[in-house]
């Protein structure tokens, strides 16, 4: 039986059974890749360990009960799966281009080799707790990935941000990662609406020294870009990350465009969206609207831009 990989299931464990299969309940075959990677147990357990749930569902969070044995703790899902009973899956599950949970499956990725990028991530120690503690929130494969953490911190470094504002903050690993990468005089303004996850998020900004650098505003983030165009003025950030409701992704671009000084920077997440922006199905509208932002992006002359296949696609912007 084939995945049915455009169903937008809520949570990331459930997110690739098929359509009758997420009514009925029934189990679907694990992709060829992960099989083989369990049943090979080519990925250490210190490489497992270091697995975010957000990008590697498949081998922490079997798809379905029964997939492989059940395993009490999910570090140990990956020898529960090797002595399991999981069927191939079918041949050409998945292929260039096509989605495992929140890894896009470039040419050439596979799951040893993901696990090979995470092995060569430096993820500070404060990260890592923050990524263990967002596991058990509802919604943690909303979390960027390590990979991701470690790039934008790199291009915060890389610019010489000073003020970078974030729209989407959840438990914050994002925020923390690119605030950590700031001088001690930076400031980070963290945008989001739903206080629940903030608590982790401010909890987690504090255990690493950076109460305050964050300024956190919560409430919908098109209200608060505006109030931040009125106080700060246009041009005041030299950086902007948009991972919130993406249907509004547009929107806070164009803010962002004015908010950002000339040769900063806009990273929009989720940009390839699951793979479903290359053929999304006529409801799905957070797809059609990231495709119609990626077609957009594209023929901008206002910036200089990158889509950048890491996470689920991370579109870079340079504001010209
Ligand atoms: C994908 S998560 C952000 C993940 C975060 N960047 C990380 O790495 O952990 C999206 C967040 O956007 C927030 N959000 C969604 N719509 C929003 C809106 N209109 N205004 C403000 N925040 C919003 C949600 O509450 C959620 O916490």
């Amino acid at each position: 039986m084939l995945f049915d990989r455009r169903v937008p299931c809520g949570a990331g464990r459930d997110r690739y059974q098929s359509r009758s299969q997420a009514s009925a309940g029934a189990p679907v075959p694990l992709p060829s890749c992960a099989v083989g990677a369990t049943s090979r147990r080519r990925m250490t357990a210190a490489a497992l360990a270091r697995l975010p749930s957000c990008a590697v569902g498949w081998w922490r969070h079997p798809p379905y009960p029964g997939s492989c044995r059940a395993s009490p703790s999910p570090r140990l899902g990956l020898s529960a799966c090797a002595a399991g009973t999981s069927a191939p899956g079918p041949a050409g599950d998945l292929v260039a281009g096509e989605v495992l949970n929140k890894v896009p499956v470039a040419i050439g990725m596979t799951p040893r080799l993901y696990s090979y990028i995470l092995e060569h991530t430096r993820e500070p120690e404060v990260l890592r707790q923050l990524r263990e503690a967002t596991a058990a929130v509802s919604g943690a494969h909303m979390q960027i990935t390590p990979e991701q953490g470690a790039l934008l911190a790199l291009l915060v470094e890389l610019i010489g941000a000073r003020r970078v504002v974030e729209v989407g903050v959840f438990t914050g690993y994002s925020s923390t990662a690119m605030a950590m990468a700031l001088p001690p005089d930076g400031r980070l303004v963290a945008l989001d609406r739903d206080e629940r996850p903030l608590e982790l998020a401010r909890r987690f900004w504090a255990q690493a020294g950076l109460a305050d650098r964050v300024e956190l505003r919560v409430g919908p983030a098109l209200d608060s870009l505006g109030q931040l165009l009125a106080r700060d003025g246009p041009g005041s950030y030299d950086m902007a990350f948009i991972d919130a409701d993406k249907r509004s992704y547009d929107q806070y671009y164009e803010l962002l465009l004015k908010l950002v000084r000339p040769g900063g920077l806009i990273a929009i997440d989720n940009t390839l969206f699951f793979g479903r922006v290359v053929e999304p199905e006529p409801n799905d509208k957070a797809a059609i609207a990231l495709r119609d932002l990626n077609a957009k992006l594209l023929a901008d002359p206002r910036v200089s831009v990158s889509l950048v296949p890491i996470g689920d696609g991370m579109t870079l912007c340079r504001r010209r």
